[in-house]
């Protein structure tokens, strides 16, 4: 038999993903790493005094106002602002510009005289200042502290009651309550409860934030990401200048929304016409390269779809895609093979969207066939020509969503024709037609056909 050792109420903790399990297991079911799994108790209930109940269509319990930053790219990505009470997590790699953007934020809100509290655990009140002298933020509304005891945080909350709480990041928080080391999934977890309690309890809106890490050891904002409200994750190549806030989870507003910005000499700037931002820099009348209207959230955005298709010189071909889904590169090439008959398996195959962006969207298949095309015949797409579709399994051109808008941002930026999927023309309006040409296509055969004729 086995017995009460393995039957006690403890629960075990993968120390690399956070997966919880009722027993001890050698390698964790969700991660596959060996031997992760720590005993921990589990966490107490405790009986508190009782929420208070409202009913669904009546007096109380009202949403008190929402507080708009005046950072367009950023309330945008929050879905109007941020709500008292709530949590948000602001994931990214390091150096990408976390700090910068939420020193500006609070920079925004203080001009409104809202009292701030900024408190780091990973740098000192002296480098917090030369990073605000940098970006000119100065202000009497906002408080800095180096702490990294959440406990001792949450003291500093009830003596300073600052309207909005920054916690920069919750990997180097720690709780007096749990023995591991901060940066571990039970002490990132625990903190970042104790901060979510906080928030819930006193309507104190907080925003962590959390390093993404390629190599697990540290826990990751994912560890989080059912915890908060809202999870906005910083993005782009440090060596760009453009920086994307992407909204991957939000209770109080739409996924998908994006905001971009840039990164400068003093600090980052919005930009409010990102489609010209990431065609600045296309090559015209090359091979290989070709535009797609993509919609990001409610936005939508012109992208340069970039392929290199040559010969391989090694014994095995090389895939990579960047910026797009590489699985989705492959369904692709396979679709090519079978249906337009051109031979890829002795090619290496380079894919890129331009200036660092990321496209997950079905919409992309077209542009990423006709990029390879291009690339493969070193035949030009004429640069005025967007392409947009999705592609199925048949060579199927198969319709996209947001049709209009894409037509009227490559009418915006100078297109001349749009090569789209036939089923798509009909949901569109005579108004959003004039001005440019559409090409509407069925099948990868068709596009291939009115494009290299
Ligand atoms: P930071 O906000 O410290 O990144 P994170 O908190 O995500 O680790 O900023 C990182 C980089 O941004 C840093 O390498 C310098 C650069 N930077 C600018 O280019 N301009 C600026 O005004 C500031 C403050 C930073
Ligand atoms: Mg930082």
């Amino acid at each position: 038999m086995v017995t009460s050792a393995k039957q006690s109420q403890n629960i075990f903790l993968c120390t690399s993903c956070g997966h919880e399990s009722r027993k001890w297991l050698g390698r964790c079911p969700q991660c596959g790493e060996w031997d992760s799994l720590s005993e921990q108790k589990p966490k107490p209930r405790l009986r508190g005094a009782a929420a208070e109940v409202f009913p669904l269509n009546g007096e109380g319990g009202e949403e008190t106002a929402r507080l708009v930053t005046g950072i367009s790219e950023l309330d945008r990505t929050l879905g109007g602002g941020i709500v008292p009470g709530s949590m948000i997590l602001i994931g990214g790699d390091p150096g990408i510009g976390k700090s910068t953007l939420i020193l500006q934020l609070l920079a925004a809100l203080a001009a409104q005289r809202h009292k701030l509290l900024y408190v780091s655990g990973e740098e000192s009140v002296q480098q917090i200042r030369m990073r605000a002298e940098r970006l000119s933020v100065q202000s009497e509304h906002i408080f800095l502290a180096a702490e990294n005891s959440v406990q001792a945080i949450i003291s500093l909350v009830e003596e300073v009651r600052p309207a909005f709480l920054a916690v920069d990041s919750i990997q180097t928080m720690h709780s007096e309550t749990v023995g591991s080391a901060p940066g571990s999934v039970t002490q990132v977890r625990e903190s970042a409860s104790l901060f979510l309690n906080l928030a819930k309890r006193s309507g104190l809106p907080v925003i962590l934030i959390g390093h993404v890490t390629k190599d697990g050891s540290i826990a990751g904002p994912r560890v989080l990401e059912h915890m908060v409200d809202t999870v906005l994750y910083f993005e782009g190549d440090s060596s760009q200048v453009f920086r994307l806030l992407r909204t991957v989870k939000n209770r109080f507003g739409s996924t998908n929304e994006i905001g971009v910005f840039e990164m400068k000499e003093s600090g980052l700037a919005e930009v409010d016409n990102p489609s010209a931002l990431f065609l600045a820099e296309r090559p015209v009348n090359v091979p290989g390269s070709v535009v797609m209207p993509s919609v990001e959230g409610t936005r939508p955005i012109l992208v340069e779809v970039q392929a290199l298709v040559s010969p391989s010189s090694l014994g095995t071909s090389r895939r990579t895609a960047i910026g797009a889904d590489p699985q989705r590169l492959a369904l692709l090439t396979a679709v090519l093979e079978k249906k337009i008959g051109v031979t890829l398996f002795d090619h290496d195959i380079f894919l890129n969207i331009a200036g660092g962006i990321r496209i997950d969207e079905p919409a992309l298949d077209l542009a990423v066939i006709v990029a390879l095309l291009s690339s493969l015949h070193e035949k030009v797409v004429d640069p005025t020509t967007a392409v947009c579709g999705e592609v199925g399994l048949a060579g199927e051109i198969r319709a996209v969503s947001q049709m209009e808008m894409r037509l009227r941002e490559a009418k915006r930026l100078g297109f001349k024709t749009l090569l789209m999927p036939e089923s798509s023309r009909r949901q569109l309006e005579v108004s959003a037609v004039e001005g440019i040409q559409l090409h509407p296509v069925r099948s990868v055969h068709d596009a291939v056909e009115r494009l290299f004729g």
